[in-house]
């Protein structure tokens, strides 16, 4: 990563990035890879449904994500929900999103919440929006990914699914996240 300093001061050269783009070929890079604990990781069939809520900088590891099914080809539909305060200004990876929701990648779901008049100010009312088509997915067998703000975004988006199963069978929501949870079909990468 580089680019212009926004201090206005000369450019400034990301640490890891400007390090191995100056790496030349044959150089020895030392690193591991870490194990997510509680693992963290699409599902192993390309062709399962995912849902992919991650606003401001809980997009991330979706990002990640959606690399690797658009790398891969995988064929299972991904709905995501990102939300930021305004398109213009705090829209992490937006051409990179657009790109992939042209290419078929991700069908793609905006909250605004510094934009009057945009229908969502936050995700867990773009989840609530989605409901018929999510619970088209969920009884699919799609796995959910939460990841962001765990004080008050990832709460809210578990309120909003709850609510989905709980109008649709009369049961209860919770019992039913938890049960997703057990079978690793929903994850949260979350920090409070
Ligand atoms: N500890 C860590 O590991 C860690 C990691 C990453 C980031 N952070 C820090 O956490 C803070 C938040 O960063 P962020 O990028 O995740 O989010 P953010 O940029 O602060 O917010 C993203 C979007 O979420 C909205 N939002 C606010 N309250 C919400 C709610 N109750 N439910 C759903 N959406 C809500 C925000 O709207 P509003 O306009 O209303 O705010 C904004 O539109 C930053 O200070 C960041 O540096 C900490």
């Amino acid at each position: 990563m580089e680019g212009p300093s926004w201090s206005g001061g000369g450019a400034y050269r990301g640490m890891c990035s400007a390090y191995l783009a100056d790496l030349a070929p044959g150089d020895v890079f030392y690193g591991y890879v870490r194990v997510p604990s509680p693992p963290f990781r699409l599902p192993a069939d390309p062709a399962t449904p995912v849902i992919l809520v991650g606003p401001g900088t809980g997009f991330a590891p979706l990002r990640g994500f959606l690399e690797e099914r658009a790398a891969t080809g995988a064929s299972g539909p991904a709905e995501v929900f990102y939300g930021c305060r305004h398109p213009e200004h705090d829209w992490l990876y937006r051409e990179e999103l657009r790109a992939w929701e042209d290419a078929g990648v991700a069908r793609v779901h905006t909250a605004f919440s510094a934009v009057p008049g945009h229908p969502f100010r936050f995700v867990q009312e773009a989840v609530a929006a989605e409901a018929d088509r999510l619970w088209e997915l969920l009884e699919d067998g799609a796995h959910v990914y939460v990841c962001g703000d765990g004080l008050r975004m990832a709460p809210a988006v578990r309120k909003a699914l709850a609510a989905i199963y709980h109008d649709r069978t009369g049961g209860d929501g919770d019992r039913w996240l938890r049960a997703l949870e057990d079978e690793g079909r929903y994850q949260q990468d979350v920090f409070a």
